[in-house]
């Protein structure tokens, strides 16, 4: 493809895009498909020959968009969002444009300053203390990850230099609440920490992990000749959006040399705002904290932010020097190949800066308002109305609930709310997302995508009483 080939294919793909967006609310947001029906539009082996790329736009139409459950949709309400605002994709043309791979500064200097800049301009966003360094990470089950790598360094003073933990003498103990995300149980079992050095533990009324839990667990686990390495405190879990004590949890980590990481994947963007930052209060006592700009900020995934307290301790256990990536300026620059696990990679912060430029700091904190706005009123509904149940705090935008008809065993009453839930993702109009919190099935309404106005949340509220109604008399 020469560029002028591709300016003019550029220019119809930039219009399908705008398009795209422009028709979302009338396509199903939840996708249709069925296994293989995507697939079955495709050959089943590479063309022996290259094709002229305008042939495959009708396929866009017809194979690919149907096979789209669309994140960007007013309707989506469901797992958290992940919004892609239109500067962020237009920064990941550029990035793509320019096919930096930024592992070094050498290699592209201006994607490990603009990075710079971006954890910068994101630290701030956040109130985190200027104490903290940032690096961009793909996930924050990646940079869970890192996190527990090194907690599991600091605790065996390196050992990864001598023979891993496999020349540990005591087990390394792990701790969250039994409502943290999977990546933390996912991170514990790949940094070798091992299921029976997991704690997930319980969790008061509201959801959030019980600092008397916490300590009781530790307790029992020292006098038992076990190493406590890490705490994982979530700031907006992920059923129910509940807020872990973070201040104290960090007494805590601090009074028994454990790590201390903070995973505020969702509600890192609510941090924006000053009058929420309660919700982390303690925050500055973390070792490493994590939030997802790719969920509610608008910036397109991927882009996790990770921030820690000491970036040497993080560049020791993630270097690694062969002579052939060594450069001129090392020592003098940040090399962010050293700051993870990948060696590539992408020109993320051109997406930061586009966004944060876009909708500046007052932008976004009106966007959070906005969204927590539209969630309270949708649990006041819930609240005034008889039948419905709220089953956790609303501090952000989540909201748990369930239809609670009279006359309903246990058994029949998470039936009964599992196939709303079904209804009305079927219905194409709204996606939401069914799950199990302490054994009962709830339905989350998790409010957040960009284009999601008030008519949205109201007619949502309408088709969910309506399809309750319509689902009880059929019993
Ligand atoms: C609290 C929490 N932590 C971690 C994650 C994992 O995020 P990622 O997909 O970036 O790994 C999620 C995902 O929703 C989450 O809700």
């Amino acid at each position: 493809m020469t560029p002028d080939e591709f300016r003019a294919l550029g220019h119809q793909l930039i219009e399908w895009v705008a398009a795209y967006r422009e028709r979302l609310p009338d396509l199903p947001v939840m996708s249709p498909a069925q296994p293989g029906d995507v697939r079955r539009h495709f050959a089943s082996a590479p063309p022996e020959h290259g094709v002229p790329l305008e042939g495959l736009l009708p396929q866009l139409d017809a194979a690919v968009l149907p096979g789209i459950t669309h994140w960007n949709h007013p309707g989506f309400f469901a797992y958290f969002p992940s919004n892609s605002a239109l500067p962020s994709v237009l920064a990941d043309l550029v990035a793509a444009g320019l096919g930096v791979q930024g592992m070094s500064w050498q290699t592209s200097p201006a994607a490990t300053e603009l990075e710079e800049v971006a954890m910068e301009w994101l630290r701030q966003l956040v109130g985190l203390p200027p104490t903290f360094s940032g690096v961009i990470q793909d996930t924050a089950s990646t940079a869970t990850l890192v996190a527990l790598l090194c907690a599991r360094e600091r605790t065996t003073g390196h050992g990864q230099g001598r023979g891993g933990l496999q020349g540990e003498t005591a087990p390394l103990t792990v701790y969250a609440s039994e409502m943290a995300h999977s990546s933390v149980e996912k991170a514990a079992l790949l940094a070798g920490l091992g299921r029976d050095n997991l704690r997930l533990l319980p969790t008061d009324d509201a959801h959030a992990l019980r600092p008397d839990a916490l300590e009781e667990a530790l307790r029992t686990d020292v006098e038992a000749g076990r190493r406590p390495c890490a705490i994982v405190a979530t700031v907006g879990s992920t059923g129910t959006t509940a807020i872990d004590p973070v201040a104290r949890i960090g007494e805590i980590a601090r009074a028994h040399g454990a790590w201390l990481h903070v995973d505020a994947a969702m509600a890192g963007t609510a941090m924006a705002c000053p009058e929420l930052r309660w919700m982390w209060e303690g925050v500055e006592q973390a070792d490493s904290v994590v939030w997802n700009p790719h969920k509610w900020l608008g910036i397109g995934f991927d882009c996790t932010a990770y921030h820690v307290r000491d970036p040497d301790h993080l560049v020791r256990v993630m270097a690694t020097d062969p002579s052939y990536l060594r450069t001129a300026q090392d020592g003098a620059v940040k090399n962010y190949r050293d700051w993870g696990i990948a060696l590539g990679r992408r020109f993320r912060s051109l997406k930061v800066w586009f966004v944060l430029s876009a909708l500046g700091v007052e932008g976004i904190r009106a966007e959070v308002r906005r969204h927590l706005a539209l969630a309270r009123w949708l649990a006041e509904q819930i609240d005034a109305t008889p039948g419905w149940e709220r089953l956790a705090p609303v501090p952000l935008q989540t909201v748990a609930f369930r239809h609670s008809p009279s006359g309903l065993e246990a058994a029949a009453l998470d039936a009964h709310n599992l196939a709303l839930a079904r209804a009305i993702n079927a219905s194409g109009k709204a996606y939401l997302t069914p799950a199990v919190v302490k054994g009962a099935q709830i339905l989350r309404v998790s409010i957040g995508a960009t284009g999601t106005t008030a008519g949205d949340v109201t007619a949502l509220w309408a088709r969910l009483r309506d399809t309750a109604a319509t689902l009880a008399a059929r019993r």
